[in-house]
């Protein structure tokens, strides 16, 4: 029988009810890994475990952690320890967007863009999405320090990192963050052996990317980006990570890797 590519290993994902997150999850599963899914939410998280482990002979835990708070991602990766002893990989998938990238006005003739943007809705992406990542890496890393094992992580960036958006001003912001965190933390993580990369999505076909898939004008937008004129799907994603978690890219570090459909080609 042909051996996973992630057998052995252990894998702490967060976003992993959802999306992105729950495909790497399912992903990393098949391969063999053992999975501790975050998230919010106990129902959604033991719904996504409970179709992991109708699919795979692995074992799925979940550990429910916002990652805006530092003792709840601690708490998670001391659970991922206290569970399987060690943790060799990590997805950083957790994350939102609060994107308008359809210029509309608000009933109250407010747009979708940075001029009208409360400074609390900039707060909460940036927290969520680059601080949230940063949390994640940090208390990853130290039990990958810890335990003196190699490690893998792979931050869910998005080609937003690199393609300005009208309407996303914070949400291109905190993923232009998180691809030079994913740079610049691979840097100090080199003498410890643990490899740091990132991804970069399209538009991929999940909850996220709902509310424009169901709107005409907005799936016009997501395909006229797109020169593959299809959205990618999380498995796509799961794939890509897959290879980053996993001994295959052995040679490579602070890379981020754009599966976009070609939207952005580097
Ligand atoms: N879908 C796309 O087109 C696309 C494109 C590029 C990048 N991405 C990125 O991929 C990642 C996964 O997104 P997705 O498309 O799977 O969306 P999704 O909404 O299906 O999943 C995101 C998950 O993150 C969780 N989350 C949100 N805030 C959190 C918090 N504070 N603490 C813990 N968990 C939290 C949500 O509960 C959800 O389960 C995100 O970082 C997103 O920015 C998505």
């Amino acid at each position: 029988m042909a051996v996973g590519r992630l057998e052995g290993k252990v894998a702490v994902i967060t976003g992993g009810a959802s999306g992105i997150g729950k495909a790497c999850a399912l992903r990393f599963a098949e391969e063999g890994a053992e999975i501790v899914i975050s998230d919010l939410g106990s129902e959604r998280m033991e719904s996504a475990a409970a179709e992991i482990r109708s699919n795979t002979n692995g074992q799925v835990k979940w550990v429910e952690a916002n990652v805006c708070f530092e003792a709840q991602i601690a708490n998670l990766m001391q659970s991922a320890i206290d569970d399987f002893g060690h943790i060799d990989c990590v997805v950083a998938a957790a994350g939102v967007s609060g994107a308008h990238y359809l210029s509309d006005e608000n009933a109250e003739g407010l747009s979708g863009n940075l001029v009208d943007q409360p400074l609390e809705d900039w707060n909460q992406v940036l927290q969520i999405n680059l601080t949230g990542v940063m949390l994640t890496n940090k208390h990853a890393a130290r039990h990958m320090i810890a335990k003196g094992i190699p490690g893998s992580i792979v931050n869910i960036a998005s080609s937003a990192a690199r393609v300005a958006l009208s309407g996303a001003v914070d949400y291109c912001v905190s993923k232009a963050g998180v691809s030079m965190l994913t740079h610049a933390f691979a840097m100090e993580m080199l003498e410890n052996n643990i490899r740091v990369n990132a991804i970069g999505p399209g538009f991929i076909e999940t909850p996220m990317t709902q509310g424009l898939q169901d709107d005409d004008d907005g799936k016009e937008m997501m395909l006229s980006m797109t020169p593959m004129g299809r959205l990618g799907t999380p498995l796509e994603m799961a794939n890509t990570a897959l290879y980053l978690a996993c001994a295959e890219s052995s040679y490579t570090t602070g890379a981020t890797l754009y599966p976009n459909g070609g939207m952005y080609i580097s």
